[in-house]
């Protein structure tokens, strides 16, 4: 039977992690998969959580099953995380999940359950799993202009354009803060135009939300997201725990289905724990645990949002260095925007060309629409970078 198993596409970003592993030179840069690292290029184990490690290693009595949903405490701590005092915790029904794709996954599944014949509004880009997940559920993906290629910001005219389209059932899913792979995000009037927009339609917003703390700070990351749950009849929001965290591989995550209606919350999170039994039925729980002690302590929750800041600091260092660094080189702004994009992503706007000659030349591995891993660089290889890029003709 496995002869009938046609090839599968094989994932552009963990093609390139392949590759940048299998290059034999030792001066090459690693811009590629979004993954935290300091200036060293290690990804440590946050302090906070090795902390909270040692302390469930003494405390864990049982590996018994949690609840399918995982434990209420991890729901009760990300919602609190998530959407502060936004809505009333009665309207949120929520299941951990592993890792924020997970929570993608489940949310599709869970709005393809409810109206088969739906279409999922992207924004163009978006993270390519997102349109590799819908394609293999089946499900239409639309997308919706976002990021103009000319200047690097987001084209908010056309998005807005594109988005009159939206029908009544139609979901929009939307990146909450730390746009990727643009690292080009909307401010929150555009949101809030946005939200009345997909009201107007009567679409369903969904919020795909992995950077929180990486942009402006845990709670301003967090206001777009508070802004359409409070407004809108219903949202989904997926929340991973893998960047914030550091957690990559503990595969952490917790899908929301928040309803301004209180009386939905029972059918979603029946429904929410069904899918979860389907699929892989008890999500994991070590990972979850570990976020879960860290924001119920004080000391450990303290500790842990000052390593945040650290890390979202040190990305703005690099990319106000980036930016400065071009315009050195350069004599223009038009590497300004490196500056004013969130996160842990920047598209730069380069050739396919450029990109593969980067690679080749230099060493320097981003993926191929020209997203860098800000977090990739340091100190000493933002000048390198920057210079590859005009030696290359960008
Ligand atoms: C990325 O976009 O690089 C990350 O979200 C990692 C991944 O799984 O693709």
């Amino acid at each position: 039977m496995f002869e009938e198993l046609k090839e599968q596409p094989a994932d552009k970003i963990l093609m390139l992690m392949q590759m940048y592993r299998e290059d034999p030179r030792e001066q090459k840069i690693d811009l590629g998969v979004g993954v935290y690292k300091n200036a060293e290029g290690v990804t440590p184990i946050m302090r906070a959580i090795k902390a909270a490690e040692k302390k469930w290693w003494e405390e864990e009595t049982t590996k018994a099953y949690t609840g399918l949903a995982g434990d209420p405490a991890f729901s009760d701590a990300m919602i609190g995380l998530v959407l502060g005092d936004a809505v009333p915790r009665d309207n949120v029904a929520a299941v951990a999940t592993p890792g924020g794709t997970g929570a993608v996954r489940q949310a599709f599944e869970l709005v393809k359950m409810a109206n088969p014949d739906l279409r999922v509004h992207v924004s163009d880009p978006t993270w390519p799993n997102h349109l590799s997940i819908l394609k293999h559920l089946g499900i239409e993906a639309v997308p919706y202009r976002y990021f103009d290629e000319a200047t690097c910001a987001v084209d908010f005219a056309g998005m807005m354009e594109d988005l009159e389209k939206v029908e009544a059932g139609d979901v929009v899913l939307l990146h909450g803060c730390c746009h990727n792979p643009t690292g080009a995000n909307l401010n929150l009037t555009e949101f809030k135009a946005v939200i009345e927009l997909m009201n107007a339609k009567g679409a369903l917003p969904m919020i795909d939300i992995a950077y929180q703390g990486f942009g402006d700070g845990l709670d301003v990351d967090a206001l777009a997201t508070r802004e359409v749950a409070s407004s809108c009849p219903e949202t989904l929001i997926a929340a991973s725990c893998s960047k914030n965290f550091g957690i990559y591989r503990e595969r952490t995550g917790l899908l929301m289905a928040v309803s301004q209606d209180g009386s939905k919350q029972k059918a979603a999170q029946g429904n929410l724990a069904y899918l979860n039994r389907q699929n892989y039925s008890f999500p994991p729980d070590h990972g979850a645990r570990l976020v879960t002690l860290v924001l119920n302590d004080d000391a450990l929750r303290a500790d842990w949002q000052a390593e945040l800041e650290e890390v979202r600091n040190g990305m703005l260092g690099l990319r106000e260095q980036l930016a400065s660094e071009m315009q050195r080189l350069t004599g223009s702004d038009r590497y300004g925007f490196i500056a004013q994009h969130r996160g842990m992503f920047s598209r730069l706007g380069l050739s396919p060309e450029i990109v593969e000659t980067l690679r080749k030349d230099h060493g320097i591995y981003m993926v191929g629409d020209s997203r860098i891993n800000i977090a990739g660089l340091n100190k000493e290889t933002v000048p390198i970078l920057a210079k590859a890029i005009v030696e290359a003709g960008g």
